[in-house]
């Protein structure tokens, strides 16, 4: 679709109906939301038998706000639900992923009867090394079919595994592994990014000189070559593991059994180590991969295009999809390891159907150009996914048209680390879709859009988000700071639970995500997103990516201070630096309002990045406000703030 018609085409209307031939043969029929309603703790327990218990569950939920346990008398082994009880149903030969490497042309395909294989043997081997149930695991590895080997044989053993990002630095590993007293590590000696080997073992050897509980390390031989070695505390994983028998006895836990910690960044500088436990999280990721990808075990390859070290990579590349016994692609790489148009070949060679991404992945494609998707079959695809920030309704419609073909439905879906899985999303098939909106709650999850004092906004308002009720993968806590949980989600609005998310209902009653609360600015006692400025930037034709934040002012309280790069094609542009920035100035100024017109726009080649993909605006403030800059460990590229700080400086101030 050209751009213009693109524009003329979103003035007429912004709702998509889902097609009459997916709604007919759709997992979530209209019912389900009568159902839900009439009764959500009931529904939940419907849920429930998504999963095989030991002992089916009499207690669906207590709730001690802010504290809640469900399905407390059910017990269970995760492991066993994900992986063996597959394999006891005859689909053993199943494809349980298609691991794709970095380098092209490296794959290997895992069935669920070979995972029940080497997840038995991970089990057999971190026993022998002492773990045992109600353990804390640290799980720091690059994206090989062993990590998701150890995650579920640690859970099997009824242990904790807390996966560490492995673009973390040793310190971040550090304090962590301390935090949750982790007394086992599994990493591997490096990994592959864009065909070179970057290590990941020395790290872990420097995080260790200050963790003195941890008497084992597990390595996965990855990249090759000389690491160093603590005899006594170190083992090779194919000495160790291999050696092993395939075959484990499990036992059951109890359904609050804790099963996982994320670290997630708060808005102080400790990371908070939210949990969740088993029966709750593993009935909502199931249930909400079922319903959104509308996933159908026998014909589906869902690809989840995240890393495991994020809660993402948890619920939907290992314990939804496996819980619901489907195939997965599981891609290590980089969108630009062996070229631009890597993942079009991935979709193609795989035959995926289901793709699930961030907002930020898809317009980097976008900058590439569409000619890399446009030169691969990828009509196998027929339900698109995003997550993890508002997505502006321009990379939304080019997901729509130039990767689903004007065909596949695209569920926005909002949730959290602290939510475990997806809370607020269209159901394929059931509600209409508009670019840029996450639309409803799902099924059985209660929310609220409310103003400072805590009332519900009316259509047509913005405000904060919050979840009236419990639903069962909601985070138990954070790790060992119970107040700290309390204080941060539940005192706000007392009662409720506060997601640190601004929200707005539209005309139709439908919800809109407007990022993240911080990130809300106050102009001259206007309150204006980020987003939105964002949005408006990149509604531009000359724009490729764009983030804003609010700068100190001394006269109007904050200013809108925007970093923007431009689109490949409008290099040209680029020689012509301030009428680009004047224009782009009128142009936020008549999408939204002389109000929203930033005061100083930069032109930058990059934006800082964290690994998982999500701008730093933490740092961009910084950098507007001339700050010094704090942590950059997380960042993908380091210098890519430094330069930015430098454009910072030579740039005019206030173009007026
Ligand atoms: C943001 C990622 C708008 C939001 C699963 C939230 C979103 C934070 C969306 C959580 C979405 C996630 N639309 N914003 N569809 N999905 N977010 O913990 O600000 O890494 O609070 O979990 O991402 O990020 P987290």
């Amino acid at each position: 679709m050209s751009e213009a018609r693109l524009e003329a085409w979103l003035d007429e209307t912004r709702s998509f109906e889902p097609s009459q031939q997916f709604a007919a043969s759709a997992n979530a029929q209209p019912s389900i939301y009568v159902d839900a309603a009439a009764d959500p703790v009931a529904y939940w327990r419907t849920q429930a038998d998504r999963l095989t218990w030991t002992k089916a569950p009499t207690k669906t939920l207590e709730w001690d706000r802010p504290f809640a346990k469900w399905f407390g008398d059910g017990t269970l082994n995760a492991a066993y639900n994900c992986v063996d009880r597959h394999v006891e149903a005859g689909r053993g030969e199943k494809v349980a992923y298609h691991w794709v490497g970095d380098a092209e042309g490296e794959s290997r395909t895992i069935t669920y009867a070979d995972l029940q294989k080497m997840v038995a043997q991970a089990a057999n081997a971190l026993s022998e090394i002492g773990v045992k149930a109600g353990d804390r695991v640290a799980v720091y590895m690059p994206m090989i079919p062993e990590a998701v080997v150890t995650m579920l044989a640690i859970v099997r053993l009824g242990a904790v595994h807390s996966v560490i990002f492995a673009g973390f630095s040793a310190e971040a590993l550090a304090s962590r592994i301390l935090d949750s007293d982790c007394q086992v590590v599994v990493t591997a000696d490096g990994a592959f990014r864009r065909g070179a080997a970057a290590p990941l073992k020395p790290a872990v050897d420097e995080a260790l000189e200050s963790c003195p509980n941890v008497r084992a390390v597990l390595v996965v031989r990855r990249t090759g070559g000389d690491v160093a070695w603590v005899d006594g505390r170190d083992h090779w994983w194919h000495d160790l593991v291999e050696r092993q028998s395939d075959t484990h006895t499990y036992e059951s836990f109890p359904a609050e059994q804790t099963l996982l910690i994320m670290y997630t960044s708060g808005t102080t500088a400790k990371p908070k180590g939210i949990f969740h436990t088993t029966g709750g999280y593993l009935t909502q990721v199931a249930t909400t991969h079922y319903n959104i990808f509308d996933v159908k075990a026998e014909t589906d390859v869902c690809w989840t295009a995240a890393d495991i070290g994020w809660i993402t990579g948890h619920s939907y590349i290992v314990y939804g999809p496996l819980v619901n016994g489907v195939t997965s692609v599981m891609y290590e790489g980089l969108p630009d390891s062996g070229g631009r148009d890597r993942w079009w070949k991935i979709i193609e060679e795989n035959k995926v159907t289901i793709l699930y991404t961030a907002p930020t992945t898809i317009r980097t494609l976008m900058k590439w150009g569409h000619q890399h998707p446009a030169a691969h079959d990828l009509s196998s695809l027929r339900l698109l996914g995003t997550v993890g920030e508002p997505i502006n309704p321009e990379a939304w419609m080019w997901y729509r048209e130039h990767i689903g073909s004007g065909r596949c439905p695209i569920v926005d879906t909002w949730w959290q680390t602290e939510t475990g899985a997806i809370m607020i999303s269209p159901l394929p098939g059931i509600t209409s879709t508009k670019p840029g909106a996450a639309m409803r709650a799902l099924p059985g999850i209660q929310v609220d859009v409310v103003d400072n004092e805590g009332k519900s906004v009316g259509n047509g308002e913005g405000g904060y988000l919050v979840i009236t009720h419990p639903w069962p993968s909601m985070t138990r806590g954070i790790y060992g700071d119970p107040e700290r949980f309390k204080e941060t989600y539940w005192s706000r609005f007392p009662g409720v639970y506060f997601a640190g998310d601004g929200a707005k209902r539209d005309a139709d009653g439908d919800l809109w995500l407007l990022g993240r609360i911080d990130d809300v600015m106050n102009i001259s006692g206007h309150r204006l997103s980020t987003t939105e400025v964002e949005h408006a930037l990149v509604g531009h034709r000359a724009v490729a990516e764009a983030a804003v934040v609010g700068a100190t002012d001394e006269t109007t309280g904050q200013a809108i201070v925007a970093f923007v790069t431009l689109k490949l094609s409008a290099e040209d542009a680029q020689k012509d630096q301030a009428g680009v920035i004047s224009e782009l100035r009128e142009h936020v100024s008549r999408t939204i309002s002389p109000i929203a017109k930033p005061r100083q726009i930069i032109l930058t080649p990059e934006l800082p990045k964290t690994r998982s993909g999500k701008i730093m605006r933490r740092l961009l403030r910084d950098v507007a406000e001339n700050r010094p800059l704090g942590d950059v460990t997380t960042l993908m590229d380091p210098t890519v703030v430094n330069s930015i700080a430098v454009l910072m400086s030579e740039s005019s101030g206030d173009e007026e």
